[in-house]
C-alpha cells in the first residue's frame, strides 16, 4: 500500500492511498494534501495506521520535519488519526482547526496546543501562499467540519464533500457530481439538514478553480458549477427526507 504523489495545482500535492477492500469492487481512496511554502501545510493527516506510508510519500517532496501546519476537515480517524505522529516528527508544527473542533476535541487530543481558526481566518504560509479556513458545521458531517481554500491557486480542499468510490486519475476535468451522488446513495454519510444548500453555495462564491477531494480525484475546472450542482442535490435530499 504505497501512496502516490501528484502535483494537482502549483505547489499543491495530493498524496493518495487506494484501499481496494473498501467499497469493492471499485475500492476507495484516502487523499492527503501538502501545500508548499515557507511554512508547509498538510491537510488531512491520514489514518494513524497509514502514517508510515504518508510520511514516506511526503518525504519525497519535502522533509517531514519542515511541516509547520497540521490541518484537516473534521475530527475523524481518516482526517486526523496521525495528528500526533506528525506533531512528533515536526517540532515546529502546530495543529490548526476551527473553533468548535479545538474546543470539543483538539484541546484535549492534540499533544500540543492547537491554533484556533475563526471562520474566514487566514494563515500566511509565505512564498505567496495563504490559506483561508471556512466553517461548514455538520457539512457533509461533523459539528466541527470546515474546508480550506488556498487563495493563490484557487484550490478548495473540500474534505469529504464530493466523496466518490474508485481509483481514478489524480486530476480530472470530468464529472465529479454524478459519482458523488452515487456514493452518497451508498454510504449515506452526510448529515442532511436545511443549511446544506446555502453553506455549499457560499463555497461556490469562492469560485475555486481546483477542488481537492479527500476521497476521489482532484477536479480542475468550474468549481462553482460543481458546488452548485452538489448543493442542488442535497436540497433535493432534504426535501425528500421531510416528505
Ligand atoms: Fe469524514
Ligand atoms: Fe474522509
Amino acid at each position: 500500500m504505497e501512496a502516490r504523489t501528484d502535483e494537482i495545482a502549483d505547489g499543491i500535492y495530493r498524496l493518495s492511498i487506494f484501499v481496494p477492500e473498501i467499497g469493492p469492487p471499485a475500492g476507495f481512496t484516502f487523499n492527503q494534501f501538502l501545500i508548499l511554502g515557507d511554512e508547509p501545510l498538510l491537510f488531512h493527516t491520514g489514518l494513524r495506521r497509514m502514517f508510515p506510508q504518508v510520511r514516506e510519500a511526503l518525504a519525497r517532496i519535502t522533509p517531514p520535519e519542515r511541516l509547520r501546519w497540521i490541518t484537516f476537515g473534521h475530527y475523524e480517524a481518516d482526517e486526523c488519526g496521525a495528528m500526533n505522529e506528525w506533531l512528533a516528527v515536526a517540532p515546529q508544527a502546530e495543529a490548526a482547526h476551527g473553533h468548535t473542533g479545538c474546543l470539543v476535541s483538539l484541546n484535549d487530543m492534540a499533544d500540543r496546543t492547537p491554533r484556533i481558526l475563526g471562520d474566514g481566518e487566514t494563515i500566511d504560509l509565505g512564498g505567496g501562499r495563504r490559506v483561508r479556513w471556512l466553517d461548514t458545521p455538520h457539512i457533509p458531517h461533523g459539528w466541527d467540519a470546515g474546508v480550506l481554500l488556498e487563495e493563490a491557486s484557487g484550490t478548495l480542499l473540500c474534505g469529504d464533500l464530493f466523496t466518490q468510490l474508485g481509483d481514478g486519475p489524480a486530476l480530472t476535468g470530468g464529472d465529479v457530481v454524478g459519482p458523488a451522488i452515487a456514493a452518497e446513495d451508498m454510504f449515506l454519510s452526510s448529515s442532511l439538514h436545511p443549511s446544506m444548500g446555502p453553506t455549499i453555495r457560499r463555497l461556490a462564491g469562492l469560485a475555486p478553480r481546483t477542488l481537492g477531494l479527500m476521497h476521489g480525484p482532484s477536479f480542475a475546472g468550474d468549481g462553482a458549477a460543481a458546488l452548485h450542482a452538489l448543493a442542488d442535490d442535497y436540497d433535493r435530499r432534504v426535501r425528500a427526507a421531510l416528505g
